[in-house]
């Protein structure tokens, strides 16, 4: 599971430039492992260039509006991102947490509706800088994770996101990010009450020189990319170099 986080950037032309370089370099059989996340106004636009010429690239949102009985101006629901053609979502990126003010009460309804419309989830967690520094990561994460109770176990996956590694250029130790990823998983089969192993993926300031020595540990199970993942060419490098390695 390779994820193109795009964030609020790209074009039409850029979506479509992409999609084309994706396809050029990413042999076939390589492309289904790939989740492209680009603004939900390209959506369509992605969904037409990858659907008309056979593609096999998943397309997902950066995010969802939960379902609601009131009018909600600006809203999209799951609903229309499947029409959209979405087999994914985001949901609890930080930057959404930080600057949109999602907490746990709209994350809880963005992921019944979510769940509803089965989209499959890709929910992020992560720690602060201080609560890194101050030892409260972990108790930081397991809060963050405790939304995803009772939810069905099939549509789940989760992004470790350390806050303070997100477009800085720094990322965790590899024993760091595998120790998060172990604690990450047990702690979901307790609150999903399940033995089976949920994909826990890794995002951060991967970039094509350090994503094949993250992608190795045995804990990682994909990578939600962003700054890197706006380059077709290396997007499609860190996709290669990882599936020479498997
Ligand atoms: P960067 O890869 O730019 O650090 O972003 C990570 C991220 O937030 C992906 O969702």
């Amino acid at each position: 599971m390779i994820i193109a986080n795009w964030k609020m950037n790209g074009s039409k032309e850029e979506v479509k430039n992409w999609i084309d370089i994706f396809n050029d370099h990413v042999e076939y059989e390589n492309q289904s492992g790939c989740i492209f996340c680009p603004p939900s106004c390209f959506l369509d636009n992605a969904n037409e260039i990858i659907s008309s010429n056979n593609i096999q690239l998943n397309l997902g949102s950066q995010d969802l509006d939960p379902d609601a009985d009131n009018p909600s101006t600006g809203g999209i629901s799951g609903k229309m991102l499947k029409d959209l053609g979405c087999d994914y979502v985001l949901i609890g990126h930080s930057e959404r947490r930080m600057y949109f003010n999602e907490h746990e009460d709209v994350l809880l309804q963005k992921l019944t509706s979510a769940a509803l419309n089965n989209l499959k989830i890709v929910y992020c967690v992560g720690e602060t800088k201080e609560q890194r520094e101050q030892g409260m990561a972990i108790e930081a994460i397991k809060i963050q994770l405790r939304a995803l109770k009772g939810l069905p176990v099939n549509l789940i996956s989760v992004a470790y996101e350390p806050i303070w590694s997100i477009g800085k250029g720094i990322t965790p130790s590899l024993d760091s990010i595998h120790e998060m990823h172990q604690i990450i998983k047990d702690e979901l089969k307790s609150i999903l009450n399940t033995e089976e192993n949920i994909l826990v993926s890794y995002g951060g300031s991967v970039s094509a020189e350090n994503a094949v020595s993250i992608s190795l540990l045995n804990s990682v199970d994909g990578l939600l990319i962003g700054g890197a993942s706006l380059n077709p060419e290396s997007f499609s490098k860190v996709v290669n170099n990882i599936t020479i390695q498997d």
